[in-house]
């Protein structure tokens, strides 16, 4: 074959080659892989399983590879919507990807949510040692909100019906956080729902020595004292 013969060949192929992209739906790009992996706090193998995996160790349910093929369209859909809602074009609009939600963690659930679930099934005492555990794991880093609100929100909102389990969280929240004010106020609140009005009176001299300016322990320790001297 001569050289002009070999060149024409190699340039048919080329053409063909391109003839046959063209023909080929545009792929959509997909995301950069390092990132994905480490929006979700997660390695390549979670998705990618590595050969020889064997099926019978799969759990039920979708696939990650398919949850996370929805994921992008989805992550693409909120993409175009946050530009239509925002007025911007794309590049100027602040983007959402997976890290935006996810944080670091496959399932982005905020703490407060993961610490009630297992409260639920498993007890309290259950996610005390859970909370410990996420926190030393995942101090500092964007997963979990480790900061004062979390457990004393967990506190407030189950304190009518599970006063002790209130109790717990807010006394764990004193372990980080001694200076809490507001989490004596919760556990004294916690304490008004068993009826135990002298434990909610020491736990409310404690939240107005931390902080006198907190007028609403202050009211309310009035108010049970007051209501102590009458009976
Ligand atoms: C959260 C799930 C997830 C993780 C983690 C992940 N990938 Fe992917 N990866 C996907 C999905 C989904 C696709 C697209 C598959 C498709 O469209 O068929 C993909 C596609 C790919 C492709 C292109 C394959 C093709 O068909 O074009 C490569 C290469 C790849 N991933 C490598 C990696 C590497 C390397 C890592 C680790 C750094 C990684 N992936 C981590 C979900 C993931
Ligand atoms: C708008 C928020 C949001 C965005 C953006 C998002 N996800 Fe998710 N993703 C979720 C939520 C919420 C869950 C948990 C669903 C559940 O409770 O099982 C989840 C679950 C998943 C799971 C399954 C995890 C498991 O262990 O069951 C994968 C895999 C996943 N997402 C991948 C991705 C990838 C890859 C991206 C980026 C392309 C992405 N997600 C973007 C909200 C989001």
């Amino acid at each position: 074959m001569n050289v002009k013969l070999l060149l024409k060949t190699i340039l048919m192929g080329a053409a063909a080659v391109s003839f046959l992209a063209a023909q080929q739906p545009a792929r959509e790009p997909l995301p950069d892989m390092q990132s994905v992996a480490s929006a979700l706090g997660v390695t390549c193998e979670y998705c990618h399983a590595p050969r020889g995996a064997s099926a019978a160790e799969a759990p039920a349910g979708p696939s990650h590879i398919s949850v996370a093929k929805q994921m992008i369209a989805m992550t693409k859909d909120l993409n175009a919507r946050v530009e239509a809602a925002s007025g911007k074009a794309a590049g100027v609009a602040t983007k959402v990807d997976c890290a935006t939600c996810h944080r670091g963690v496959p399932i982005p659930k905020p703490l407060g949510d993961v610490l009630w679930d297992t409260t639920r099934t498993q007890g309290a005492a259950a996610a005390v040692t859970q909370y410990r555990d996420l926190r030393t794991r995942f101090f500092g880093k964007s997963a979990y909100d480790f900061s004062e609100q979390t457990l004393l929100t967990l506190s407030q909102r189950i304190a009518n019906v599970r006063p002790d389990d209130a109790i717990a969280f807010a006394k764990l929240n004193l372990e980080f956080y001694p200076n809490s004010s507001a989490s004596y106020q919760a556990v004294a609140f916690a304490y008004t729902r068993k009826v135990d009005d002298a434990s909610a009176i020491t736990a409310l001299e404690k939240a107005v020595e931390l902080d006198p300016g907190n007028n609403v322990a202050r009211g309310q320790l009035e108010q049970l004292k007051s209501y102590q001297r009458r009976r």
